[in-house]
């Protein structure tokens, strides 16, 4: 019985334990970030999106091989721009930290646009943010 009641309290603490998600200075670092990227996706500019990653970032591409480091990752992006992909917009479901500072997820859905602004894809992802001394980076997700 003892052991019962002190389960059922055990159960009751994790299910009321929350992530403190959405932390404003980290929701706003990341939604600035996503807005130069949107900002350089709209210019087809892949080299600058790839500046937005970290060195050694991977992107997995649904139903596409990860692609690796800064260069083909803003290829890649260069390349969706290229066929028909006028406009990315991201809007953040949540954000949280994961390793004190050092590192965040984002949680957020996306929208697709041609340049007659018709809705081409929408969708949802995760991906890894990394602080590297103070400026976040992408470091890994879709
Ligand atoms: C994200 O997409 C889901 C499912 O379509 C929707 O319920 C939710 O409101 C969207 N959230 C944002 C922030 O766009
Ligand atoms: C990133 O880390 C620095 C410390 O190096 C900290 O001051 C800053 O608040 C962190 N950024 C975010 C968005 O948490």
């Amino acid at each position: 019985m003892r052991q019962a009641i002190l389960l059922t309290a055990l159960l009751l603490a994790c299910a009321t334990t929350t992530f403190a998600a959405n932390d404003p200075v980290l929701y706003n670092a990341i939604a600035a970030a996503n807005k130069i990227f949107m900002s350089l996706f709209a210019q087809g500019n892949g080299a600058a999106i790839g500046q937005l990653y970290t060195p050694d970032a991977h992107l997995l591409p649904p139903g596409a091989p990860t692609i690796e480091g800064q260069a083909n990752i803003g290829n890649f992006f260069a390349g969706a721009h290229a066929s028909g992909v006028a406009q990315a917009v991201f809007d953040i479901v949540e954000v949280g930290y994961l390793h004190g500072d050092a590192l965040a997820y984002e949680r957020s859905n996306y929208t697709f646009y041609s340049s007659t602004g018709s809705v081409l894809d929408v969708g949802k992802y995760v991906v890894i943010w990394r602080n590297v001394t103070g400026h976040m980076y992408l470091y890994t997700g879709e």
